[in-house]
C-alpha cells in the first residue's frame, strides 16, 4: 500500500478491506477496486455484486485511457515520422470530392492552415507541364485502380519548383463508395543531389572521352610517322643507289620494297582510321542494339561459318534505344566478334562458341556482353588491352579495341574486359545510356 493510501486508511481508522482485481478485456489485471469498511466483515452478496459492476466499469475506463494515450502516442509518432522523411498524408473521397490533407502535407503543399484544401487548389499547385499525369491518375482512381505510384511536380507561386514521390491506396466500402488514401514524399532534396551527380558524371565522361580520343589520335600519328619516316630514309638512299655513276639496281630494289611495305602499313592505318569514323562525323539517331547487333552478325555470317564457329544472339525483348550512330556501333560488335573468332581459331580448340548477350542493366542503360569459348586474356595483358598498337597478334594492328572503346565512350558508355564468361574465354562488356526519350517512355 502506497504511503498516502496508508496514512488515509489509519486516519480515518478503516479496519477492513475488500480487494477485486479490474481485469481487461483479455483477461489481464490492469488494477485493484478497494473497498474499505470500519468495521471488520465480509461485503453482503448485494453488496459484491455492485463491486463487481463497479470493477467492470472501472475496466472500461482503464482501457480506454490507455488507447487514447497509445493513440496519441501513435499520432505523435506519425507526424514526427512524417516530419522527418518530408512527408504528408491525405485522404480524397470521392463521392464527394472532400479532400483533408494531414499538416505535414499542407506544409509541402505550402497551403494556409485554416483554409478547406479541394481538388482545384491541388491542380492550381501541380506544375502545368504535369497537369496531365494527375488527370490521368485521378480517372485512374475514379474507376476503381488501385494502388497509383507516380512522380509529379509542384510550382510554388514564387515558381519554385518542388518534386513529389505520390503512394495512393483506393479503399472500396461496401456501400460502393470510394476513397483514396495517399501518401506524398518530397523528393526535391534527393532529385536535386541526383541532377547535380548525373552532371558531374556527363561532365567527368566528356573529359576522359576527350582524353581517350586525344590519346589515339596521339598514338595513331606516331604509328604513322615511322613508317614514314623509314619511307624518307630509304626513299633517299634508293635514290643516292641510282644516282651513282653505276647505279646498285639491287640495293635499289630492295629499298623500294620497304618503301611500298611501308607505304602499304601507313595506308592501313588511315584506312583502319577512316572506317572508324565512319565516313565523317557521328551521326546519331535513335537506334536499337538488337538491330545493329542482327546486322552485323549477318555482315560476319560467313566468316563464322568458314571457321566452324557458331554466334548466338541473347536480346531481351522490348529494350530501350540508344542515342547512337549506327555504323560505329556495328563496328564496336565488328570488332568484338572478329577478336573472339581469332581467339578461338588460333588457338585451336574444339568448341568455337561465340555468345553475345544484350540485356537492361537498370531502366536507364543497356549492356551488351560478348564472350567466347577461347583460351581468354593473360592476365598481364588484362591492363594494356586497349592500348593502340597492342596486340599479340602476328598479323594485328592493335586497333580494334581502342577504337570500339573510343566509340562507346564517345556514346557517353564504358567498356570492360575479363574472362568471367561461363563459356570459359574472355568476356567483354559495354554499357551505353538509353537515349533520353526512351528511358521518358518506360
Ligand atoms: N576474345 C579475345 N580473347 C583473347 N584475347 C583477346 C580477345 N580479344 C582481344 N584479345 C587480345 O587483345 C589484343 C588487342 O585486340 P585488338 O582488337 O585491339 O587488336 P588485334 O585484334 O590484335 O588487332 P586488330 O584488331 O587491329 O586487327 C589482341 O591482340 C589479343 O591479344
Ligand atoms: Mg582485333
Amino acid at each position: 500500500m502506497t504511503a498516502p493510501c496508508r496514512n488515509h486508511v489509519l486516519k480515518h481508522s478503516l479496519r477492513a478491506v475488500w480487494s477485486t482485481p479490474v481485469f481487461s478485456r483479455k483477461g489481464q489485471v490492469i488494477g485493484t477496486l478497494c473497498v474499505y469498511q470500519e468495521k471488520p466483515g465480509r461485503p453482503s452478496f448485494h453488496h459484491q455484486e455492485i463491486i463487481s459492476h463497479a470493477a467492470h466499469l472501472a475496466s472500461i475506463a482503464i482501457e480506454r485511457s490507455q488507447a487514447e494515450a497509445a493513440l496519441k502516442r501513435s499520432e505523435t509518432f506519425l507526424a514526427e515520422g512524417q516530419r522527418i522523411s518530408v512527408t504528408g498524408s491525405f485522404l480524397w473521397k470521392l463521392d464527394t470530392d472532400e479532400v483533408t490533407f494531414s499538416s505535414q502535407l499542407r506544409d509541402i503543399f505550402e497551403f494556409d492552415a485554416d483554409v478547406e484544401v479541394t481538388l482545384e487548389m491541388i491542380g492550381a499547385r501541380v506544375h502545368p507541364d504535369d497537369l496531365p499525369i494527375l488527370a490521368e491518375k485521378q480517372v485512374q482512381v475514379r474507376s476503381g485502380e488501385d494502388n497509383p505510384e507516380y512522380d509529379i511536380r509542384l510550382r510554388m507561386p514564387d515558381g519554385r519548383i518542388k518534386h513529389m514521390r505520390v503512394f495512393g491506396r483506393v479503399i472500396k466500402h461496401e456501400d460502393g463508395r470510394l476513397e483514396c488514401l495517399g501518401a506524398v514524399q518530397d523528393v526535391t532534396r534527393r532529385r536535386l543531389a541526383e541532377e547535380a551527380h548525373e552532371k558531374v558524371r556527363s561532365e567527368l565522361a566528356h573529359v576522359s572521352r576527350v582524353e581517350s580520343l586525344g590519346t589515339l589520335t596521339a598514338s595513331i600519328a606516331h604509328e604513322i610517322n615511322q613508317p614514314l619516316a623509314s619511307i624518307l630514309t630509304n626513299g633517299e638512299t634508293g635514290l643516292r643507289w641510282l644516282d651513282r655513276p653505276e647505279p646498285n639496281l639491287a640495293k635499289a630494289r630492295d629499298l623500294m620494297r620497304r618503301v611500298v611495305g611501308d607505304a602499304r602499313r601507313a595506308a592501313e592505318i588511315i584506312h583502319r582510321v577512316r572506317d572508324m569514323a565512319g565516313g565523317g562525323s557521328m551521326k546519331q539517331s535513335e537506334v536499337s542494339l538488337a538491330d545493329i547487333i542482327a546486322e552485323a552478325t549477318v555482315f560476319l555470317n560467313g566468316e563464322v561459318r568458314t571457321r566452324g564457329a557458331s554466334v548466338s544472339v541473347d536480346v531481351t525483348p522490348d529494350l530501350p534505344s540508344v542515342l547512337g550512330d549506327r555504323t560505329q556501333l556495328q563496328q564496336v560488335i565488328v570488332n568484338l566478334i572478329i577478336n573472339a573468332l581469332q581467339a578461338l581459331t588460333d588457338s585451336g580448340v574444339d568448341r568455337k562458341v561465340i555468345a553475345v548477350q544484350v540485356r537492361e542493366s537498370d531502366s536507364r542503360t543497356v549492356l551488351c556482353a560478348v564472350e567466347d569459348s577461347g583460351p581468354g586474356i593473360d592476365e598481364t595483358h588484362l591492363p594494356r588491352l586497349f592500348d593502340s598498337f597492342f596486340t599479340t597478334k602476328e598479323a594485328g594492328m592493335g586497333l580494334g579495341l581502342p577504337i570500339a572503346k573510343s566509340i562507346i565512350e564517345s556514346h557517353n558508355g564504358r567498356i570492360t574486359a575479363d574472362n568471367s564468361s561461363d563459356l570459359g574465354g574472355a568476356k567483354f562488356t559495354f554499357e551505353l545510356p538509353v537515349s533520353m526519350t526512351s528511358a521518358g517512355a518506360s
